[in-house]
């Protein structure tokens, strides 16, 4: 879509018919689509998935750049009057050069550090963010992080592989639970009052952790409060779908695409959602 274009053809399509594209390098942003089904139940979605490059985590900052790109492009072949940025990475990275670009609304997304920051302001505890080696090493998350921090009590843990346990759907419990104990072993957990979910691959091992951390723990991620903007962004520009007619049974639907154009991998984000919501449904 060229710049401009994006007012011309909200008037023409009923804002009804347009879909919200949400995009992710791989599964992770189901976590917050899902969410976005809960609460924007009229809407109808795109979710792209850059499977030819997917970690994005452990490469460089131009590649990202690059990729993010690309795929935003393919995402505009549906109509779209927002774009989600469901991954940490590629917002930290791409978000800023997305905006110039185009003219319909961009959420991107960042770690929760501030909320998490607030609960613990009291207690004098401390705040773990878990993300993808490249967020960590954005200058964005260092500002991020002194804007908000003032006592200097969040520190990080990069989480590479948690993505790839992810895209295999592998949720082995025994696997998973050696994981996270080797990884946060030289942590004294005692101190932590908040675990932040920095990457939106994670959340789909919160069940685990929260059995293996201590119970004071307190776990949040980024997807509600992104979900939030997102409806109050589409609410400020009239960008909203109507609410469904009494009778009508019609419900939000999702067409999954990705970079790679697999079919077993669409098959594989449409499980990756049904396990997500399940698991949402029992467990918080
Ligand atoms: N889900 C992504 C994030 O929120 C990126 C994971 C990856 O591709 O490394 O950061």
């Amino acid at each position: 879509m060229v710049p401009g274009r994006f007012n011309t053809i909200v008037e023409r399509k009923k804002v009804s018919s347009l879909k919200i594209g949400f995009f992710d390098s791989g599964l992770g942003g189901i976590t917050v689509l899902s969410e976005a089904l809960r609460r924007l139940p009229n809407e109808n979605f795109v979710y792209m998935a850059d499977t030819l490059h997917v970690p994005y985590g452990t490469k460089t900052p131009q590649e990202v750049l690059g990729y993010v790109k690309a795929s935003v492009q393919m995402i505009l072949k549906e109509d779209i009057k927002a774009l989600v940025i469901a991954c940490n990475t590629a917002t930290s990275i791409a978000a800023a050069e997305l905006r110039k670009e185009y003219k319909f609304p961009i959420i991107g997304m960042e770690p929760a550090v501030k909320p998490a920051v607030e609960m613990n302001r009291t207690n004098g505890k401390r705040v773990l963010v878990l993300a993808t080696p490249l967020t960590l090493k954005q200058s964005g998350y260092a500002a991020l992080v002194s804007r908000v921090d003032d006592h200097g009590s969040v520190d990080s843990l990069p989480l590479p592989e948690l993505v790839q346990y992810c895209e295999q759907l592998n949720f082995d419990r025994t696997e998973l639970c050696n994981y996270f104990s080797h990884k946060l072993s030289s942590f004294n957990l005692d101190i932590y009052g908040t675990v932040v979910l920095g990457c939106t691959h994670y959340p789909f091992y919160k069940e685990i952790l929260r059995e293996l951390l201590p119970s004071h723990i307190q776990l949040i991620d980024g997807s509600q409060g992104t979900v939030r903007r997102l409806k109050q962004v589409l609410s400020e520009r009239n960008l909203l779908a109507s609410p469904i007619k009494t009778g009508q049974t019609q419900e939000g639907h999702v067409t999954f695409r990705c970079t790679s154009q697999d079919k077993a991998y669409v098959h594989k984000m449409e499980r990756a959602l049904e396990i997500y919501a399940e698991h949402e449904k029992i467990y918080f």
